[in-house]
């Protein structure tokens, strides 16, 4: 009998260790175990030995059932990490590949351009403040020197929500709430949305402003001159052209407005600058007395200049965008170009 055991563990074993695939391990498995597998067999045969035979032969039987069943299951689970071991070798992974790219979105050209903007004057020590888009009609109009019935309201198209509140025109009320709040010398930089009821193609009725004030005991208009020619250069390059133009403002005096040479045309004279050759890009000035007296500063002791710039403007220009309504469509075949 037990010769009979010794051979049958040989032959199971040799079997395992030849099988390539799980399903030939389980077919091994009932050949051995199964219903009409030969221990199986053996053990039906056991009910024709003596109590001691029985006793002793269940024995070994049992320790080969168990071996066998053990073998099984290592085999199993060595023939299913081959397995997983082969798959892994065949997905050819290479680790090295650059990633898939994933569609990005881009900045607005009006973002692109305002941060421009306020990097070039923080790199010079302006700070940057911003102020509220309804606005106190003080702010707006009255403390920068234009009274209500005052002709100049008029160039500013205003929207009011009531008798003394409105939507800023400008982002020169930014300059009296800070001057009201801080005393000289000052040093900022005023970016924000600005309203005015006008449309066509080079306005809209929400646009963008940059505004600028330096004050201090003793600025000139060659500082201001100085400042903006830089800023200019900057923006479009060192061969830009400028010049200033004198202008009014009610809160500046003397002023100017500062127009480039045509970007599209170079000065020959095109359809963008009405066959100018020059394009305006902002107005600017030296502080009026009357709006530091109207802060609580003294015109005796400190002096200053302002600007205020059209954002959008200086966007068109950069990128040659002849409609200022592109801007504001947000249309997907425009906006990727950025
Ligand atoms: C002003 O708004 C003054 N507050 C600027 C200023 C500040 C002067 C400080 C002196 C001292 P103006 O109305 O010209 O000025 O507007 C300034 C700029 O805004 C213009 O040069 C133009 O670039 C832009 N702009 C004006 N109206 C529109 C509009 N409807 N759409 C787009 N841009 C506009
Ligand atoms: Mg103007």
């Amino acid at each position: 009998m037990s010769d009979n055991l010794t051979s049958i563990q040989k032959k199971a074993f040799t079997e395992l260790q030849a099988a390539s695939t799980e399903s030939d391990v389980y077919l091994i498995k009932s050949r051995y175990l199964g219903r009409k597998g030969a221990l199986t067999q053996i053990i039906k045969n056991l009910k024709n030995l003596t109590a001691d035979q029985r006793a002793a032969t269940g024995k070994s039987i049992n320790d080969l059932k168990n071996l066998l069943e053990q073998e099984i299951n290592n085999t199993l689970q060595h023939l299913h990490d081959v397995q997983k071991q082969k798959k892994i070798s065949q997905q050819d992974l290479d680790v090295s590949l650059p990633g898939r790219k994933l569609p990005l979105g881009s900045k607005h050209p009006i973002t692109t351009v305002t941060e421009k903007i306020l990097r070039i004057f923080t790199s010079l020590g302006f700070e940057v403040i911003e102020g509220p888009e309804i606005e106190l009609d003080f702010f707006n109009f009255e403390a920068l020197n234009i009274p209500k019935n005052h002709p100049a309201r008029d160039m500013h198209d205003t929207f009011y929500l009531s008798d003394e509140l409105l939507l800023r025109t400008h982002t020169s009320p930014v300059q009296i709430r800070t001057m009201q709040q801080h005393s000289p010398p000052l040093r900022i930089i005023c970016p924000g949305k600005v309203y005015r009821c006008d449309s066509d193609i080079s306005h809209t009725p929400m646009f963008h402003q940059v505004e600028g004030l330096m004050v201090d005991g003793d600025v000139s208009f060659g500082d201001l001159k100085g400042l903006l020619g830089l800023f200019v250069h900057r923006i479009f390059g060192e061969d830009t052209a400028i010049r200033f133009r004198p202008s009014f403002f009610p809160f500046t005096e003397p002023s100017a407005e500062v127009d480039i040479q045509c970007v599209m045309c170079k000065g020959e004279g095109c359809r963008v600058c009405s066959g100018t050759g020059w394009l305006e890009i902002l107005g600017c000035g030296m502080v009026n007395p009357a709006v530091f007296r109207n802060v609580g500063y003294d015109p005796e002791n400190v002096n200053g200049f302002a600007f205020g710039l059209g954002i959008e403007r200086i966007a068109m220009l950069k990128f040659g965008i002849n409609d200022i309504r592109l801007f504001f469509e947000n249309d997907y075949r425009f906006l990727s170009q950025f």
